[in-house]
């Protein structure tokens, strides 16, 4: 079953608990936290504080994504503060593996982004240690960019390499999602599509929740 993870970059600060609320009649069952440094990339947005607030919110799961220079010290910090999905970026971790080794001894699940540019062959050795690869279809730092079309073709390939190694992870996409690729998203192998602008810049948030839903599970293609 392909999930949708709302992006909470895209939604009203102001009524964030009710636009969190609105998702979750939809059927979404995880929220996308973009945390952005100033660093790594050229945005900052939101930090352990917001992802507290949430924690007492709601009991969806919490999909950090850190867009963050050298995250290591920031790990726990998100973990107590209730994150359960914590992605760092294959660009921003000199040792990745202890970093990812970091976040499931936290009792996270631990995921690896890679930018656009970055290609599938830099997660070669990491693969069998990730609960999820984050494929990158803009290039991080701001939402309501265009769809990057080479992502669909990565995702493939990535959903191949798993198959070939007899690995378990899950694939994510983030950046540009909406009803014009859900369904070819799905079709690549993805597990999870983030959607930021799609979600809350629809006047109705559940209902684009579940129309992407829709279209990423085609019912021919419904996996267990
Ligand atoms: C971009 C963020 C995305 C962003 C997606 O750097 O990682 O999660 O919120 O927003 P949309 O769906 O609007 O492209
Ligand atoms: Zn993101």
């Amino acid at each position: 079953m392909v999930e949708i993870s709302p992006s909470i970059l895209a939604a009203d600060f102001v009524r964030l608990g009710e636009q969190v609320d609105e998702v979750e009649r939809g059927g979404a069952r995880m929220l996308h936290v973009d945390v952005m440094d100033g660093r790594f990339v050229p945005n900052i947005s939101i930090g352990v504080p917001v992802v507290e607030s949430l924690s007492r919110h709601t009991d969806l799961l919490l999909d950090c994504h850190l867009m963050v220079e050298g995250p290591d010290p920031y790990l726990r910090p998100f973990y107590r503060a209730g994150a359960r999905m914590l992605t760092v970026h294959q660009e921003a971790c000199p040792h990745l593996a202890r970093t990812v080794d970091a976040i499931r001894g936290l009792g996270a699940s631990a995921g690896v982004a890679l930018n656009p540019a970055t290609p599938l062959g830099s997660l070669e050795d990491i693969l069998p240690a990730v609960d999820l690869v984050l494929v990158m279809s803009v290039n991080p730092g701001f939402g309501g960019q265009r769809f990057i079309e080479s992502a669909v073709g990565k995702i493939a390939r990535l959903a191949a390499m798993r198959a070939d190694r007899g690995l378990r992870f899950r694939i994510q996409v983030d950046g540009g999602v909406g009803a014009g690729n859900a369904a070819r998203l799905g079709r690549a192998g993805c597990d999870i599509l983030v959607a930021g602008s799609s979600v809350f810049g629809s006047a109705d948030a559940a209902a684009a929740v579940r129309d992407l839903r829709e279209r990423a599970n085609p019912p021919a293609l419904v996996r267990a």
